[in-house]
């Protein structure tokens, strides 16, 4: 379990790899006073991303990491979350596996959040998935990252209804506004229990 050291905010990297639009709410919601976390760092698998914009208008360092090489490219972000005494890691549409030794040595302080209600629908299109399978709801899952791919702790879900005219697009929009409420209420609940 993540834990608040006195009263000063825990000092949180955001992982992404496109839009971003979680991150510019996790910084939004770390500018308030309730907020448990502060934002110090970006790290982005790819360059030239809309959310590398967001970093850029709050002005939070980033750095763009290409990846070619895994191991290298982990050794490398851990140095760097390492200098920037980084003690929590929130995994925002990051599209690169952790590997188990990366995960290892963050345990228990990294959190992801999933476009499903997990354990259903693990892993990438999870919308057209839900909608082939006429199922009546889909949502979002805030978990904590363990080894297996979105597979750790349930902190947090919530479940959006689908209807018939729902297209994975429609779905796809309506989960990420219910994404930007649920993934600052985890991190309340982890900090407050
Ligand atoms: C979100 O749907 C998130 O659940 C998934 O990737 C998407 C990222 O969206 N892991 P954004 O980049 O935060 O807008």
């Amino acid at each position: 379990m993540v834990k608040l050291t006195g009263k000063s905010k825990v000092r949180t990297a955001v992982f992404i790899s496109g839009t971003g639009s979680n991150l510019k709410n996790l910084i939004e919601f770390s500018l308030l006073k309730k907020s448990p976390i502060k934002i110090k760092f970006v790290v982005s698998s790819k360059k030239e991303v809309k959310g590398l914009n967001f970093s850029k208008k709050y002005k939070i360092l980033s750095r763009v990491y290409e990846y070619k090489d895994k191991k290298k490219t982990e050794k490398k972000i851990l140095k760097d979350l390492n200098k920037k005494r980084i003690n929590l890691i929130c995994l925002a549409g990051f599209m690169k596996i952790l590997s188990n030794n990366f995960i290892k040595s963050f345990n228990g302080k990294i959190l992801n959040i999933h476009p499903s209600l997990l354990p259903k629908y693990k892993g990438l299109k999870t919308h057209e998935r839900a909608i082939k399978n006429n199922e009546k709801y889909s949502g979002c899952t805030v978990h904590f990252v363990n080894s297996k791919l979105d597979s750790g702790r349930i902190i947090l879900q919530k479940k959006v209804k689908i209807r018939k005219i729902d297209t994975p697009k429609s779905l796809a929009k309506k989960i990420l506004i219910q994404e930007h409420r649920l993934y600052p209420r985890a991190i309340l609940k982890i900090f407050n229990p």
